[in-house]
């Protein structure tokens, strides 16, 4: 998925990441290598062994520093409004409870400060969406609880977040079918 435009997605998204970030479920580490300077330190978790394990190796090479760690985003070692930046990539889909996720991702935010997101999503077009629902049970079970069909965007501003600018499209990770993702920035409420 890297290659097919990936990792251009994730530049775009990481190139507006400052200060502290915290981010969840950072996998093998891929985002790693693209956080920029004015990113001060890095706090990586991922509650997967394998994976984690992956993140470490990346994050010894990465250009900023980056600290990993296990945990799930809907229960983040983090203190309170000790944040500037979280980052969310390809991992909402995934979570148990995504609004638990949100909320936590707000908790240690501090207020007015910035949520990345790159998510795919459930498609607008609704035979094309009427499908994803109907393969989520089963593609669940087979992807580590990733569910095709869900309305990120949504939830995202259903947690008290503002959504300053969002990009949407098509891309297919795999080649086919294109999926409908989703990049862009969220405003955490000032109070
Ligand atoms: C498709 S991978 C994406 C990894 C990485 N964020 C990236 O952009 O390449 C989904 C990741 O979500 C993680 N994950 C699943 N449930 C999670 C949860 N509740 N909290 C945090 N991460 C979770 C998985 O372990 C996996 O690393």
């Amino acid at each position: 998925m890297d290659r097919r435009g990936g990792q251009e997605h994730r530049r775009a998204l990481l190139e507006r990441a400052t200060g502290v970030v915290v981010e969840v479920g950072s996998g093998a580490g891929t985002n790693f290598t693209h956080y920029p300077a004015g990113v001060t330190r890095v706090l990586a978790f991922e509650p997967d062994p394998y994976l984690r394990s992956l993140s470490a190796e990346a994050a010894a090479s990465a250009p900023v520093a980056v600290e990993v760690g296990g945990g799930v985003a809907e229960a983040l070692p983090v203190p309170d409004s000790s944040a500037d930046t979280v980052v969310a990539s390809l991992v909402l889909c995934s979570v148990t409870d995504v609004r638990l996720a949100l909320r936590e991702s707000r908790r240690v935010l501090r207020p007015g400060a910035t949520l990345l997101f790159y998510e795919h999503v459930r498609s607008t077009r609704p035979l094309l969406g009427l499908v994803e629902d109907a393969v989520t049970p089963l593609w669940r079970r087979m992807a580590g609880n990733c569910h095709p069909n869900r309305d990120t965007l949504a939830a995202i501003g259903a947690a008290g977040f503002e959504v300053t600018d969002v990009r949407s499209f098509g891309f297919a990770p795999g080649g086919w079918p294109p999926l409908r993702h989703i990049l862009g920035a969220a405003r955490a409420p000032l109070a």
